[in-house]
């Protein structure tokens, strides 16, 4: 099965995560009340639509996790909760509908579809991803993880690992040793920066990183900046900028990925 591609989708105060399998497309978390056309234009600059989501998996359902999911459900994709998540699925309607100036919109409990931690790595790979999803408590009750095969591991609040000692004898450290012995690679979180855990890491990062750096390449070729003001935005070697801005206006319709076989054939 083909990788995963990650993207990061930075519109509010909390990191969430596009997945995309080979069959569908997760988004793993949501921001604040109020960021709805922050994340529809994010969406956009990464060239994704809406409809493209299938599912949306919530870390746990503090606000700023889960503030827009109803919205984002609306057009189309499914929000999918494990079993033990049903009780909190409202937890946070009574801070978010006190705030009268940003929409809310409940989730709607009939449209949810839940699933055990157990069946989680069925339903991913009916997406087309390898993974599962682990219960991680600690941070609150109702959180999960989402570890793909790959070694990518999404854990919404989760007390970040570099502070695991004030944590020990908890249960984040239980939840912490649950998933180390999964041996993840590189960690992402719901607020912090994500942390690269080994070196084996480095040939899938490595192809991540590219993949997200030509493609942001792109977005600035589309707003017409010229290659200098590409260099200083992304800090990348003028000579791939001027590679990648030469195969994307020599080749139509071709995609981030044509554009790193190609230069990949050209390197070799
Ligand atoms: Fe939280």
């Amino acid at each position: 099965m083909k990788k995963s591609i990650i993207t990061e989708l930075k519109y509010s105060n909390t990191n969430t995560y596009l997945i995309e399998g080979c069959i569908g497309t997760v988004l793993f978390d949501t921001g604040w009340t109020g960021t709805f056309s922050a994340f529809c234009n994010t969406l956009g600059d990464n060239k994704k639509r809406i409809q493209d989501i299938n599912y949306i998996l919530i870390s746990h359902f503090h606000p700023d996790h889960m503030g827009i999911a109803q919205e984002i459900a609306d057009y189309g994709p499914v929000i999918v909760i494990t079993d033990f998540q049903k009780n909190y699925v409202h937890s946070s309607d009574g801070i978010l509908t006190k705030d009268s100036k940003k929409r809310f919109e409940p989730i709607i409990d009939d449209n949810l579809k839940i699933i055990s931690v157990t069946n989680s790595r069925a339903f991913l790979k009916s997406v087309g991803i390898n993974g599962e999803l682990i219960d991680t408590p600690g941070h609150s009750d109702d959180s999960i993880s989402l570890l793909l095969d790959e070694g990518f591991l999404f854990v919404g609040d989760l007390n970040p690992l570099y502070e695991l000692e004030l944590h020990k004898g908890t249960q984040i450290e239980e939840s912490w040793n649950k998933l180390l012995s999964c041996k993840p690679n590189m960690i992402f979180y719901g607020h912090a920066k994500p942390t690269i855990l080994n070196e084996e890491i480095s040939e899938t990062q490595k192809e991540s990183d590219m993949y997200g750096l030509v493609s942001q390449i792109m977005r600035y070729i589309d707003r017409g900046f010229s290659l200098e003001k590409i260099k200083k935005k992304t800090g990348a070697d003028f000579v791939f900028i001027e590679d990648v801005n030469r195969m994307y206006l020599t080749h139509q319709d071709v995609g981030v990925q044509g554009i790193l076989d190609r230069i990949e054939i050209k390197n070799r």
